[in-house]
């Protein structure tokens, strides 16, 4: 029996986040027993690490459509031909001078499509091309808990955040990238910012599963808070940025060729790291699962 096989292995990798589990194999289908392990372990770590994959583009889209609805992202299009269209790349490689895959996803700390009505609840990648130099891997990516993070508010804090609404803002997310000079995706059309208009989402939010809260806020989407004054909103925002990415809520992933991680976007965000350039290549493939409106 594949189930009984299988034994599944979790292993701690930061104080507040990450864990990476052993003994799955994900080119083959899990039982039910392992499967509700990793969901387990996905509740409790935030950020699950498998090793070692060798996985076909279409097994991990039907790997991540166990975790909720497959979702076609609606802004930009990077799909893989021939497969469901929320199936995309995150690269910087050009083909006859042309980006196949999102080149600038991640420049900023941010939980993906925290503006719209419905955000990413889960986010799947599985690395296809490392860049190295010197036998090290580049283009890392960090995840903070924002669950970790709201534990650690102090009472006076969490009194003064309860309740407040924030703007999330992919417009915001555009005008940041402009400014930094990091945009490779083409400015923000109006078609596309009437998808996504500026969205107000509560500050500490509450998870589906678990009812753990977590901070949703990030410097990436965070423009602003319904009915507080401009500059006292971006100290206040810029203050619990900070605190929420310090060191002991961070686990910083060093990719390999094979690695599949796995994270929930309502306890993290996340932040890639720019140290490499072609002819240093990089890809990914991408999927996110839905989740529903936040509470
Ligand atoms: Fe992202």
């Amino acid at each position: 029996m594949t189930e009984a096989a299988e034994s599944v292995e979790v292993v701690p990798l930061a104080e507040s986040l990450g864990a990476e589990i052993r003994g799955v194999d994900l080119a083959r289908v899990a039982g039910a027993h392992t499967m509700q392990s990793i969901k387990d372990a996905l509740n409790r770590y935030s950020v699950l690490v498998f090793r070692g994959q060798h996985i076909a583009q279409q097994r991990q889209v039907d790997f991540a459509a166990q975790f909720g609805p497959l979702r076609t992202p609606p802004i930009y299009k990077y799909g893989v031909e021939g497969h469901h269209p929320g199936l995309h790349m995150v690269s910087n490689v050009l083909h006859n001078d042309r980006q196949i895959g999102l080149a600038d996803a991640g420049v900023f700390w941010h939980s993906d499509a925290a503006y719209m009505e419905r955000p990413v609840m889960y986010t799947f990648l599985y690395a296809v091309e490392v860049p190295q130099t010197d036998g090290r891997s580049l283009g890392d990516t960090c995840f903070a808990s924002t669950a970790a993070a709201y534990d650690a508010l102090t009472p006076e804090m969490k009194r003064r955040i309860d309740g407040l609404r924030a703007v999330q803002s992919l417009r915001h997310k555009y005008e940041k990238k402009i400014a930094a000079g990091v945009l490779k995706r083409g400015e923000l059309t109006k078609e596309q910012q009437e998808k996504a208009p500026d969205r107000s989402q509560p500050m500490v939010r509450t998870h589906p599963v678990t009812g753990r809260k977590s901070l949703f806020i990030s410097e990436g989407h965070t423009c602003g808070i319904v009915g507080i004054p401009d500059i006292e909103a971006k100290t206040l925002l810029s203050e619990l940025c900070a605190f929420s990415t310090q060191p002991k809520f961070v686990y910083r992933h060093q990719w390999k060729v094979g690695d599949f991680v796995l994270w929930d976007n309502a306890t993290t965000l996340h932040k890639a790291t720019f140290d490499y350039k072609l002819p240093q290549r990089r890809l990914l493939y991408r999927c996110t699962v839905e989740g529903g409106p936040v509470f």
